[in-house]
């Protein structure tokens, strides 16, 4: 085995792909199991398919035993009789290595290579994902099949793309197997050298747990408390431990079928993440995404706008994959809502609106049986004759005549996002002033925020560049390392605008916590800081004097340099002072009235450093945002009534608005142009009726 260190450093994106798209036009399909199912089955799959207008399917993902029945027999013949179908009939393929899987007889042979979880309770064998990632016997038989079939389909023309297992970690991402705990102590020691480093850094004076050795170091599982550090290190290497397994993957790949582009499948969302996909993306050849909504989620399309947002922030701006989602219901939550009528198409163009390049779905055809019987498909159980795969149909025209925007990108982001991964795992571990802490909290109510003044965000890894962007948002990133710390001052210095809000900057890489007032990371930067959390119960609300309200969070800030007097006092006493920091509203009530709520701080050198000290209530926040907005002189995409979605993508030939009515009236927004989906031209204005799309090029 490798060691598991990730070798791609942070800071270097992937930018434009160099790796032929595995389609001419957008990519259009699923998930595809003919396994599972009859000759004449498949026969009406690729008419439907043909019908469907559908151009890609990911073939294999679960097909190990298929492929290798017993240990060491290999037999390919399902694979060439269905790669040469699909290429009869002008479908692509996303194959995928079937490692997600492991065949009943190999975990018959080597049961010690299932996950095991904190209280050392191994998964059962019969799903997926029973696999311990740092398993050297799971990875000799994993990439004995990958090899077997790479060298198997090598020239075959169907084959446009490989798709590495299958949604890493998502059931074995935490591994605390003896084998785990092995790879973890070395990793540890490869990382800090030397135990009391490991001592130092984790605190572990705090309850007189010090090490001697390195041989004392267990996976923070079972059931007592771990370390803030320790726990956050844990995910590092979980994380890690799973890349080198993708790595080892695609060498065997690259090998033997150089020219393929390689990819797997990820799970953005608002985070933290499962795996640290910022830190993964570099090496991925084209970048993909699953997306599912949550049915009673009133802000489902806001949430597969904020996914998006974060996938250009992996590509560095570049088109992406979408490659999965659900075509109805998905079947893991309490009760499975159907998505409503029209929101299929809705979903899908909101996803290409965010620069992907294709709609892809779990799964084309129905499952009678499996665990995911019940879950949607492009084809579902009634057939042909049913709402869906109506909307399929008329999803893969659109598709069709949308074909020329592929490899635009999405044009017009004046602000970023910083989003961190780390951030999120290092708020999870350990205790906090609020024990149901969120890391997604801020970013999803600020992001919301923007989205409905249809304002275009980039959701950017911390490292990013961000020096093209205007406004700077740094939404309760809890970890922020000394580099983070620089890199937003420098932002500011040079004349952009920053804000920071409450609970970010509070801890280093090691999870420990900036002490000097907070949030230490900026506290320079804004010239200000908060000396003690003041969390709020349910319900409670605190008001600010310019008629704002709070709800979950305020904090006791002070501006530095200015008196410190006891809370309580008019606001005249503590705020304000000769270093540029004017106290845009203070609290008007509770335990910490009189104090800053909300500072701003003019740089020298014109630039602006925003501190939100409190949790705002959403009209509140809207119209902080407003102010925002308003000073930077950021204007939406498009003039549009409410609930109008618009963000524009461009080529060096096109322009071309994409528009979403996700109002229940009829609607509008400013634009002239063809409307592609229709052929209709539009001057000045292009009236939407509720729920409808448009894509206009301009
Ligand atoms: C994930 C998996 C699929 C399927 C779908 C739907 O995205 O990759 O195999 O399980 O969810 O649940």
């Amino acid at each position: 085995m490798t060691d598991c260190t990730l070798t791609i450093a942070p800071g270097s994106l992937p930018g434009t792909p160099s790796w032929p798209w595995p389609t001419p036009g957008l990519s259009f399909g699923g998930d595809y199991s003919p396994e599972q199912w009859s000759e004449e089955v498949v026969r009406e799959d690729l008419a439907l398919m043909r019908e469907a207008g559908v151009t890609l399917v990911t073939l294999g993902v679960f097909s190990w035993v298929v492929y290798e029945p017993r240990e060491g027999t290999f037999d390919f013949g399902w694979l060439d009789r269905m790669l040469d179908l699909l290429h009869e009939n002008g479908i692509r393929v996303d194959l995928a290595t079937p490692t997600a899987a492991v065949p009943m007889w190999l975990h018959r042979l080597h049961p010690e290579i299932l996950p095991q979880d904190g209280l050392g309770h191994p998964l059962a064998p019969g799903g997926r994902l029973g696999w311990c990632p740092s398993s050297p016997v799971y990875r000799e038989y994993a990439l004995r099949v990958v090899e077997q079939l790479a060298a198997h389909v090598a020239g075959h023309p169907a084959v446009a793309m490989w798709h590495v297992s299958n949604e890493f970690g998502g059931g074995n991402a935490r591994c605390h197997c003896p084998v785990s705990a092995a790879h973890f102590r070395h990793w540890v020691q490869a990382k800090y050298g030397d135990i009391a480093a490991v001592s130092a850094v984790w605190g572990m004076a705090f309850w007189g747990n010090n090490y001697s050795s390195f041989e004392e170091i267990v996976t923070p599982g079972g059931s007592t408390a771990h370390n803030p550090g320790h726990l956050l290190d844990f995910e590092r290497f979980s994380s890690e431990a799973l890349f080198d397994h993708y790595q080892a993957e695609k060498l065997v790949l690259r090998r033997l079928t150089p020219e393929i582009p390689v990819t797997t499948n990820f799970m953005v969302g608002f985070g933290p993440d499962v795996v640290d996909y910022a830190r993964w993306a570099p090496a991925m050849d084209i970048l993909a995404n699953d997306h599912y909504t949550y049915g009673p989620d009133p802000l489902r399309h806001e949430d597969i706008a904020f996914a998006g947002d974060r996938m250009r922030g992996l590509t560095g701006g570049a088109p992406w994959m979408l490659m999965e989602n659900a075509a109805g219901a998905a079947s893991w939550h309490s009760t499975n809502l159907a998505k409503k009528p029209g929101e299929l198409i809705r979903s899908a163009i909101g996803h290409l609106a965010r620069g992907s390049d294709s709609v892809m779905y779990f799964q084309w055809r129905a499952s009678r049986s499996g665990t995911e019987q019940f879950h949607s498909a492009m084809l579902p159980h009634a057939g042909r004759d049913s709402r869906i795969f109506h909307d399929i149909c008329r999803l893969g025209g659109h598709l069709d005549r949308l074909a020329e925007v592929r490899s635009s990108r999405v044009v017009g982001a004046r602000v970023a996002f910083l989003h961190d991964n780390e951030a999120g795992w290092a708020l999870r571990s350990g205790l906090k002033p609020i024990n149901d802490p969120d890391y997604a909290t801020t970013g999803r109510a600020l992001h919301t925020a923007l989205f409905d003044r249809r304002v275009t965000v980039d959701v950017v890894p911390a490292w990013a560049d961000v020096s093209g962007y205007r406004l700077l948002i740094v939404p309760g990133l809890f970890l922020a390392s000394d580099d983070t710390a620089s890199a937003v001052t420098a932002f500011a210095e040079a004349g952009g605008t920053v804000l920071i809000t409450w609970f970010s900057g509070i801890v280093d890489e090691t999870n420990s916590v900036r002490i000097g007032g907070f949030p230490g990371a900026f506290r320079e930067l804004l010239g200000a800081h908060s000396e003690e959390f003041y969390p709020l119960l349910g319900e409670e609300r605190v008001a600010l004097d310019n008629g704002w309200t709070a709800q979950r969070w305020s904090e006791l800030v002070r501006v530095d340099g200015a008196a410190a007097t006891a809370g309580g006092t008019a606001s005249g006493d503590i705020g304000g002072d000769a270093s540029g920091v004017e106290v845009v509203a203070s609290y008007a009530d509770g335990d910490v009235s009189g104090f800053p709520a909300v500072t701003r701080r003019t740089l020298p050198g014109g630039g602006v450093a925003w501190y939100l000290s409190a949790d705002l209530e959403p009209a509140s926040l809207d119209e902080f945002v407003g102010r925002l907005l308003a000073e930077t002189g950021i204007e939406p995409t498009a003039s549009a009534s409410a609930g109008v979605e618009a963000v524009r993508r461009a080529s060096a030939t096109g322009s071309y608005l994409f528009l979403i009515n996700h109002a229940g009236v009829e609607g509008w927004a400013d634009a002239t142009g063809v409307d592609l989906l229709t052929g209709t031209s539009h001057v000045g204005r292009v009236p939407l009726a509720a729920g409808a799309v448009a894509v206009i090029r301009e």
